[in-house]
């Protein structure tokens, strides 16, 4: 099989989204995976209708906390809890290749980030806003003894909130070579310094010789799972897409979906609906 390109917009995005997919495709290509994969999460980290970079969701304290991470075989870089940059996932990348680390949170990214020349951005948009100010106000009024799935469920049928579209991701094989990218404005409702699947290795994103797989949806629950290495360790046991499938089964109606790639095979899953588009060259 040749060369291909997956990304994913998140789980709960609709399909409002394909055709940027399609636009942001086609300035991915590279002859190196992870350029590719970064390329690609840029792009979608920029695009305001995405719940990653520009457009993140905003937390419960009024506060814009992201998370991205990077993956090739034998190495992983992640930003945790990052504010006011542009593109977390060139932070990640950039822990990846520039420090001894494999992650970096909080004040100390934020830092590191202008060290390393990315300038203060405001992640914020004005439907962020907006979408913030309800889920407030929904939130203080949800009453006693709903959990956190009944409350947003809840808030989602009465058009309170917008139903969660998360992390955006990136995989992709190249002259047989694998790598991973995933950024995140995290799963609202949230409390500041939450920390979901996507900057912690082997939850949603891994990346080894046999493939790379990044997942999306309610980041506790894919954490828990640890799925994306579930997944990943799977990789010739059967189809790529019976794994996914049984692996996403699992979740019972909590958000989440997969994307992978092997070396001939290419597959995504969700259970809900998650616009993807793919390139092979
Ligand atoms: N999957 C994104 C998050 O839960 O933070």
């Amino acid at each position: 099989m040749g060369n291909v390109i997956l990304i994913h917009g998140g789980v709960g995005s609709k399909g409002r989204v394909k055709e940027n997919l399609d636009c942001i495709l086609g300035k991915c290509k590279s002859d190196n995976p992870l350029e590719s994969v970064v390329k690609s999460v840029v792009l979608l980290e920029d695009d305001p209708r995405f719940n990653a970079g520009t457009g993140s969701v905003i937390r419960i304290d009024g506060s814009i906390e992201m998370d991205a991470a990077v993956a090739i075989p034998g190495d992983f870089g992640a930003v945790i809890n990052i504010k006011e940059v542009r593109n977390p996932v060139l932070v990640a990348r950039d822990v990846m290749e520039k420090t001894p680390h494999i992650a970096i949170a909080g004040e100390g990214a934020v830092k590191f980030a202008r060290r390393m020349g990315f300038e203060n951005y405001n992640p914020e948009t004005e439907r962020t806003r907006e979408n913030f100010i309800k889920m407030k106000e929904a939130l203080l009024n949800a009453e006693e003894g709903d959990d956190r799935y009944a409350i947003m469920r809840k808030l989602i049928k009465e058009g309170i909130v917008e139903e969660p579209h998360d992390t955006v991701g990136a995989v992709a094989r190249i002259n047989g070579k694998f790598a991973a990218a995933v950024s995140t404005g995290g799963a609202s409702p949230m409390m500041s310094g939450r920390v979901g699947d996507v900057p912690l290795i082997g939850a949603g994103i891994y990346c080894g010789e046999k493939g790379a797989v990044v997942a999306t949806g309610i980041g506790e629950e894919i954490a828990k799972r640890l799925l994306c290495y579930r997944i990943y360790s799977r990789i010739g046991e059967t189809k790529l897409s019976k794994i996914l499938e049984e692996e996403i089964a699992y979740f019972n109606g909590k958000t989440a979906g997969a994307i992978a790639v092997s070396a001939d095979e290419v597959a995504s899953t969700s259970n809900g609906v998650m616009p993807t588009d793919q390139l092979e060259f």
